[in-house]
Parts: structure tokens; sequence; C-alpha cells
């Protein structure tokens, strides 16, 4: 097989589990990829620190840079903006496919990427971005291309479904949940991105932007965390026959007779007969209303770093098919999240 090198950066939840992948069915990735992925380096802040996957200790570096020149693929598994903005328009400049499972960077710079990535031929690709291990990037941007999406509704974010989950189950601790979900690796590095809604929010920018074919904003997507639920609340909607779960909706609508979409992030009360309802710990689910399709569900885990892991590398195997295939044909379209179909406006007031 023709040799692919793969930069690395980060190792913390998710990265640590890439390579440990990367390496451990290197051979079967290489058969399936047509060709050898090459782990050439792993960026991090502190070279020394304890992880939790053992990996080669030469693998390490904190020079990012030099890491990704000359690289053909390169993993930003860092978070936050930069430097990973940064450092993946140098991957793009210098000619690498990129693949990110940051919403952070997307849900902000995903036009510069995308047109960073379309001035030299090369690709972005982000399937871990939304929903963890769940397929949903894909199928939005690729399955139901020819189809009209009418809402999107669901739960994105795993870790306030995890802390509501057990609040509501066995009246655990927030604080105490919270931790718990921190030392599984769903939590952000900053854990306000998850329970004040910033996450939930970005993804749902993003699966926005791909449904409706329309760049959504982060500004223009209402946003409420959890931090207001209190245990009383939860015991009375549980009394009520209701259990709260933090959603995300994301709609054609008609103002003024035109054309508008509206993109929400809130705790709301689920019927407990409601599939949401059963969706449980850091699951995710996502509800998918088109008009030649119908509806459409796509379930599972929401977070975790293996879980994750399996997208990111799912994007790998993609590029590195696309890069072997001479960057066209097979690949993804770098366009998908920039305006195509301008909608008349994207409402910010509900
Ligand atoms: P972690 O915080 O566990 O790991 C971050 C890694 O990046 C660490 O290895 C850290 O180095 C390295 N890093 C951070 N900043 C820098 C820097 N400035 N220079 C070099 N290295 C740096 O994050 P996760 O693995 O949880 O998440 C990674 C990305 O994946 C994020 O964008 C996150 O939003 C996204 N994501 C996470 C999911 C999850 O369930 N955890 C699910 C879906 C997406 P060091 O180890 O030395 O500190
Ligand atoms: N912190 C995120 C969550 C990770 O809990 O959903 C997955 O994107």
């Amino acid at each position: 097989y023709r040799r692919l090198r793969v930069a690395l950066l980060g190792a913390g939840a998710v990265g640590s589990q890439v390579a440990r992948i990367l390496l451990q069915h290197g051979e079967e990735l290489a058969d399936r990829a047509g060709a050898s992925l090459e782990l050439a380096g792993i960026a991090v802040r502190d070279v020394d620190a304890k992880r939790d996957v053992d990996l080669p200790k030469e693998l390490f570096t904190t020079d990012a840079e030099s890491l990704i020149v000359g690289s053909d693929i390169v993993i930003e598994l860092m978070g936050g903006i930069e430097p990973a903005r940064g450092n993946l328009l140098l991957a793009l400049n210098s000619g690498a496919d990129v693949v990110t499972a940051n919403k952070a960077l997307l849900a902000t710079h995903g036009p510069e990427l995308f047109e960073a990535a379309d001035q030299v031929g090369a690709s972005v690709y982000y399937e871990a971005a939304a929903a963890g291990a769940i397929p949903i990037i894909r199928p939005l941007r690729d399955s139901l291309a020819g189809d009209r999406v009418v809402r999107l509704m669901g739960i994105v974010n795993g870790t306030t479904n995890y802390i509501l989950d057990r609040m509501d189950g066995e009246g655990a601790d927030f604080g105490e949940v919270l931790a718990d979900a921190q030392r599984l690796g769903y939590a952000e590095s900053d854990p306000t991105a998850d329970v004040e809604g910033f996450d939930a929010a970005q993804k749902a920018a993003i699966l926005a932007s791909l449904a409706f074919h329309t760049a959504v904003p982060l500004e223009a997507v209402h946003r409420e965390g959890i931090t207001r639920i209190t245990p009383s609340m939860i015991k009375e909607a549980r009394a009520a026959g209701f259990v709260i779960k933090l959603l995300a909706v994301c709609e054609r609508l008609i103002v003024d007779g035109a054309e508008s979409i509206s993109v929400r992030v809130y705790p709301a009360l689920v019927p407990r007969s409601h599939p949401l309802a059963s969706v449980h710990g850091a699951n995710n689910a996502v509800f998918v209303e088109a008009e030649a399709a119908g509806s459409l569900m796509f379930y599972g885990a929401g977070a975790g770093g293996v879980q994750t892991a399996s997208a990111v590398l799912g994007d790998v195997v993609s590029a590195a098919r696309r890069h072997i295939a001479g960057g066209v044909g097979v690949g993804e379209s770098t366009r998908a999240n920039l305006p195509t179909v301008p909608i008349g406006s994207v409402i910010t007031r509900y």
C-alpha cells in the first residue's frame, strides 16, 4: 500500500483512543482505506502527562506545526479555537486533508476552514463533531441531499443527558454527577460548555446548516442550559409524567410570509411515553423529518472517548480513500456547510 502520514493533535479522551486503534488495527484499516496509515506523531501540551492509554513515548511532541507539515491527514482532537484553528489552516495549506471533532471551532470558523480547503482542493471531515458516535453528518449532507428536511430535533449533548438522567433516576446530586461525567470523558475541558448549552448550540448550528443548506451562525441559536434545573423541578416533572431533557430543535418556519428557520436549545418537559424519554446516560438521539423520507431516528453514544474515536476513524478512512484517489470523486463536499440556498432569515426570537 501507499503510505499516508497521519498527524494526531491531542491525546485526551478521544485522541488517545484514536491513536490506540490506529496502532492496534492498522492493517485492517489499511485494507479498508487502500493505504497504510502511518501515525507520524501526537502533539500534546505535556509529553510527560499520565494517560489512560499506554502509547509509545517517542510519538509525543509539543511541536504541532512541525508534525503537521508534510502530513497527508491531520486529525485535530485538541478542542478549543486556538491553536486548533491555526493548526488546521496550516494543515490545509500544506495539502493535508483534515479530520476534526471540534464543534466549537466549526460552529464559529467553519466557513473559513471550508473556504481554505476549497482553495487547495482539500477536505474537512467532521462526523464526530455532532452526536459522538452517531452517523448524522453524512446522512444529512449526503443521504438526504435529494430530499427537503423540515425539522430536526433531539438530544445532542451526552453530559447533560447523563446528569439529568441520574438526577431523575436516582435523585443524584448535580455536582457529583457532573464530576462523574468529567471522569468518564464525556464533558468538555470546560464543562460550562455542556451545562450552559453552548456545546449543544454549536452542534445545533452545524446540524441546521447541513439540514437546511444555509449557514446558521451560532449567534442565531437560542440557548438555555440546565444549571437552573433543580431537583424539585425534576421531581415535579416526574410526578406529572414528564422527564426534563435538554433538546435541540431546528425547523423551517414561515415568518411574515417568508421561509425562515429557527434553531433553539433549551430544557424541555418530555412525556415519559415519548422515545426521547428513554434516552439514558450519555446517549443521544436525533429525529429528522424530511418531506419525502418522512421520519428518521438516529440513536447511540453521544459522548465518550472510544465511541467518538469510531466516528473519527471513519473519517480518517474516508480521507485516506480520497487522498489516494487523487483528491477527486470519492470524497466529501467541503462546501456542504456554506450557504447554497440562502433562506429568508434565521430568526433569533421565539
Ligand atoms: P481532552 O481535553 O480530553 O484532550 C485534549 C487533548 O488535546 C490533550 O491531549 C491535550 O494535551 C491536547 N491539547 C489541548 N490543547 C493543546 C495545545 N494548545 N497544544 C497541544 N495539545 C493540546 O479532550 P477530548 O478528547 O475530550 O476532546 C477532543 C475534541 O473532541 C474536542 O474538540 C471535543 O469537543 C471533541 N469531542 C469530544 C467528545 C468526548 O466525548 N470527549 C465527543 C465528541 C467530540 P495534554 O494531554 O498534554 O493536556
Ligand atoms: N461534551 C460533549 C457531550 C462531547 O457531552 O456531548 C460530545 O460531543
